[in-house]
C-alpha cells in the first residue's frame, strides 16, 4: 500500500480505536463495584475527557489532510484492536487490569502512525502522536504500579 494511504488508513483506524476504548470507558465508569468506587469513577471521566480530545484532534488532522474521518460506529468495529466487554459488574483491579492492557494496544497502535508519519515525513501528525504516545506511556506506567 502507499505510505501515505497508509497513514490515513492508520490514522482512521486510531480514530476508530479510541471510539471503542470510550465505550468501554464508560462500561466501567458505570459498572464499577466495591472499595476503589470513589477513586476509580471519577478518574474515569479524566480519561474519557482526554480520549475525547484525542479523538477529534485525529480526526480534525485528517481533514486538514484532505481526508475524511472515519465517522460510523459500523467501521469503527470493523477495524478495531480493542475488544468490546459485557455490561456487568467490575471490580477496580479487573478495571485497571484491563485498562492497562488496553493502553499498551493503543500505544502499539499510535506507534505505528509515528512510525508511517516519519517516513513520509508529515511532522505536524508525529507531533500530535507523539504527545499522544507520552501520555499513553504515563498511563501505563501508572496503571502499572497501582497494579504492582
Ligand atoms: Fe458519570
Amino acid at each position: 500500500m502507499d505510505m501515505n494511504k497508509d497513514l490515513i488508513f492508520q490514522m482512521n483506524k486510531f480514530v476508530g480505536d479510541l471510539h471503542v476504548f470510550k465505550t468501554k470507558l464508560h462500561n466501567f465508569h458505570w459498572n464499577l463495584v466495591g472499595e476503589q468506587f470513589f477513586v476509580i469513577h471519577p478518574m474515569l471521566d479524566g480519561i474519557m475527557g482526554e480520549v475525547d480530545t484525542q479523538i477529534d484532534a485525529v480526526a480534525e488532522r485528517l481533514l486538514m489532510k484532505n481526508e475524511r474521518p472515519f465517522a460510523s460506529l459500523e467501521v469503527y468495529l470493523k477495524h478495531t484492536v480493542i475488544n468490546e466487554i459485557e455490561s456487568k459488574a467490575y471490580n477496580g483491579k479487573e478495571v485497571v487490569t484491563c485498562m492497562h492492557e488496553d493502553f499498551k494496544l493503543l500505544l502499539s497502535e499510535i506507534n505505528i502512525i509515528i512510525k508511517i508519519a516519519e517516513d513520509v515525513d508529515d511532522q505536524e501528525t508525529l507531533a500530535l502522536l507523539t504527545d499522544a504516545a507520552a501520555l499513553y506511556q504515563k498511563h501505563i506506567w501508572m496503571f502499572g504500579a497501582w497494579l504492582a
